[in-house]
């Protein structure tokens, strides 16, 4: 039998996702500010965090893969969707799920910056450090843990419980 053990509550999320968002706000005052949100882990978050910003912003998706149907990362990284805005000169926050071995991020990164962007950050609902492979610096952060996986509110293990309002361990 599986386990879910809580990790963060919905009024918990609530309150880090607004911090989070007013810190954007007061940061990008007065810049061009595009979000990115990594689909599909990110949705639900992003979708949160922009309804606390204070400040315009633009918004756009890219979709990576790098995971099987289990629960560690294939170390490769496999660009789905590409964003459709133009980034030149644009000031870009990547809005991500969970940071992990951070291969995917710096990959986006890469990415983001080759495509003209004028500075790239990371913003993510979950640090998750003990598995960390790269030098990523993740600017934005809701929650950390040292490991474990973690599934709900966009957070998927096979495809499964990113509706869950909560954010629980899953013990297999
Ligand atoms: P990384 O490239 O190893 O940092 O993996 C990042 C991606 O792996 C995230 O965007 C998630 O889609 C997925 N991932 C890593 N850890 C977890 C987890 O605990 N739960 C659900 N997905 C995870
Ligand atoms: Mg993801």
């Amino acid at each position: 039998m599986s386990e879910f053990i809580p990790v963060l509550t919905k009024e918990e999320i609530a309150t880090r996702v607004k911090d989070v968002a007013q810190s954007i706000s007061t940061d990008y005052k007065d810049r061009d500010l595009i979000l990115i949100g990594i689909l599909k882990g990110a949705f639900i978050f992003l979708s949160d965090l922009i309804r606390h910003l204070s400040i315009p912003v633009k918004v756009d998706f890219m979709c990576v893969s790098s995971y099987g149907s289990g629960t560690s990362s294939s170390g490769r990284v496999k660009l789905v969707k590409d964003v459709d805005l133009e980034l030149k000169n644009m000031d870009v926050i990547i809005v991500e799920d969970i940071v992990d071995t951070g291969v995917t991020l710096s990959y986006l990164v890469d990415h983001l910056k080759s495509s003209g962007a004028a500075s790239v950050r990371i913003c993510a609902l979950i640090d998750k450090k003990e598995r960390r492979k790269t030098t990523v610096v993740v600017d934005y952060v809701c929650h950390s843990v040292q490991k474990g996986f973690l599934v709900g509110y966009g957070l998927d293990y096979a495809e499964f419980y990113r509706n869950l309002p909560e954010v629980y361990h899953l013990k297999l």
